[in-house]
């Protein structure tokens, strides 16, 4: 059993640096590709089976040292009674989204049932994998940027006016997410997760002060309800050098940041905790030499094998050749 990926999180020396990537499984993947021709993403995700496999597939192909389960942020709001399309090219898609005050009372209760195909899922994965299994939720802000906007957005004025114009219903709203994602994160923990990310992939557009009053409190309820289950907490965000010391204050083992700020500005703004990070997805594309220059400098950076994981600032692109992707881990794995 390959553990080293568990131990960093917990802030322990590790023989050599592990290494995940974020949206690792799927998309670049060969094996993943040739299941889309034929399923949809939903029913990909849906079938224990050929989930797991997708999930697997970056362990062999890759070298990776942790396995993502395969599923999608959406999942949850699906399981609180939200109707949500998958559609190619633009995401996740709500016809009928909470624009109003008086729809968030539409958001139903997490319902276990609803994904219950999961926890297979994780069953086959734990019985199958040599490295650790990473559960995941979207985190309360982000998944309510879906729910107000419909779809995804590069501005989240819908997101932001609501939470402004409605303070109250947008409280409602963040706390019936959070109370899903603690059943929904403990659901999967029960069932093997042995560790568990938060995406708040989309927070980064608040200010600090927006960050602490409408987001904050609900993130760490989350984290603190979970601190039971003694997994290790992993919270990452984008764009989040302007809010990282309020974002790295929540009780959690691990900070994922991504490549706007400098691994040496964010280690010493996140402290004690755990970094996770954050090389540029668009580095994957550059020349070799090029990609080995920018991961030394991170690596410079962090100058120790305690307390850190490789992984990219965000998710893999689709573009990328997973024979650079190999060479790389192979590349951090030796220093
Ligand atoms: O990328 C992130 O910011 C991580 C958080 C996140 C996920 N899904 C996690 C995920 C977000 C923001 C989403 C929403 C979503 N769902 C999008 C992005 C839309 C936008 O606003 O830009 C998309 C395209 C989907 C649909 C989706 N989810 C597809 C087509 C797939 C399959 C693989 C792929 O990446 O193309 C997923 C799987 C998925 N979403 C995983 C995770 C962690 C599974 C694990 C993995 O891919 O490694």
């Amino acid at each position: 059993m390959n553990d080293i990926f568990l131990s960093a999180c917990r802030g322990e020396r590790v023989s050599r640096i592990p290494v995940w990537f974020m949206r690792q499984a799927g998309r670049s993947l060969p094996g993943y590709r040739k299941l889309r021709a034929k399923h949809s993403l939903l029913k990909l995700v849906q079938s224990p089976e050929l989930a797991a496999q997708v999930s697997m597939e970056p362990i062999e192909l890759l070298g990776v040292d942790a396995a993502i389960l395969f599923a999608d942020i959406m999942l949850l709001p699906i399981a609180m009674g939200i109707e949500v399309r998958m559609v190619d090219g633009i995401g996740p898609v709500i016809d009928a989204p909470i624009d109003r005050a008086e729809k968030v009372s539409q958001l139903e209760p997490f319902d276990a049932e609803r994904v219950e195909y999961l926890n297979e899922t994780i069953r086959i994965l734990r019985s199958k994998l040599s490295v650790p299994l990473i559960g995941f939720s979207g985190a309360p802000f982000t998944l309510a940027s879906y729910l107000i906007e419909g779809k995804s957005s590069r501005s989240w004025i819908k997101t932001r006016r609501f939470m402004t114009e409605h303070p109250e219903s947008w409280k409602k709203l963040m706390s019936a997410l959070s109370v899903g994602i603690i059943k929904y994160l403990e659901m999967q923990i029960s069932a093997g997760a042995q560790a568990v990310q938060l995406f708040d992939s989309w927070v980064g557009c608040l200010s600090p002060e927006e960050y602490r009053t409408y987001v904050l409190p609900h993130v760490q309820r989350i984290f603190t309800a979970l601190k039971k289950t003694g997994v290790p907490r992993l919270h990452f965000g984008t764009h989040t050098a302007g809010i990282l010391d309020d974002f790295a204050n929540v009780d959690c083992e691990v900070i994922g940041v991504d490549w706007r700020v400098s691994l040496s500005e964010a280690k010493r703004r996140i402290g004690r905790k755990s970094i996770q990070g954050n090389l540029d997805p668009a580095m994957l594309l550059a020349p070799w030499t090029t990609l080995k220059s920018t991961v030394d400098g991170m690596l410079d950076e962090v100058n120790s094998k305690k307390g850190y994981i490789f992984n990219l600032g965000h998710g893999m692109l689709p573009e990328v050749d997973h024979a650079v992707v190999r060479r790389l881990v192979e590349y951090v794995h030796s220093k």
